[in-house]
């Protein structure tokens, strides 16, 4: 059943605060913490998150992984890894379209209602936070349809820049 309800809204937040069913993590492959927003994360879930995490053995660029939220307000968080931004011609857009769509899937798969992601890759992995809104944008309103369980999608800006690509990249969408 096609999913015309869902909403898709652009905040100026800290991810860890927002009391949702998932929020989603910029990771790494291994999975085992770093800095920027999965530091952030890790040290807001507190050490049950680690403990979780080192149970997955991992994860590759472009999947995402699930796990529960700990001390997070969030339920689950699920862990997605992005691609290092290497000039465009390794894939990179793909790769960053995946963790979109495997993340929508995953919150669709545990009948969640509600997810928040930052803005992959745009970070320490140097993506173009442009593109990376664009493509986000674009791949949301792809999936969406086919989870018909989620019923608002939070794209979340921790600084201007993306919260104004975000946004440009949401109004050029309709
Ligand atoms: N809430 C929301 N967004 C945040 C937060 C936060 N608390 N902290 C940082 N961000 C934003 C950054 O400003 C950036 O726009 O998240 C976006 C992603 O940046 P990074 O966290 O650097 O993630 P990424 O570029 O995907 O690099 C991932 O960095 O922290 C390591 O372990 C991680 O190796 C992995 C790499």
């Amino acid at each position: 059943m096609p999913n015309f309800q869902a909403a898709i809204e652009v905040i100026r937040a800290d991810i860890t605060k927002l009391d949702v069913d998932a929020i989603v993590n910029a990771a790494n492959t291994s999975l085992l913490g770093g800095g920027g927003v999965d530091g952030a994360i890790h040290r807001a879930a507190g050490l049950g998150l680690l403990a979780d995490c080192r149970t997955l053995g991992g994860c590759a660029t472009g999947d995402a992984k699930i796990t529960r939220g700990h001390d997070l307000p969030a339920r689950f968080v699920i862990h997605a890894v992005g691609p290092v931004w290497h000039g465009g011609t390794f894939d990179e857009d793909r790769l960053l379209a995946s963790c979109y769509s495997t993340a929508l899937r995953l919150a669709q798969e545990h009948e969640l209602s509600s997810i928040a992601f930052p803005a992959i890759s745009c970070g320490v992995y140097h993506f173009p936070v442009e593109r990376a809104a664009r493509l986000a944008v674009r791949t949301i309103r792809e999936i969406l349809p086919t989870c018909s369980g989620i019923k608002r999608v939070i794209l979340v800006a921790f600084d201007a820049r993306v919260e104004d690509a975000l946004r440009s990249a949401l109004d050029e969408s309709v």
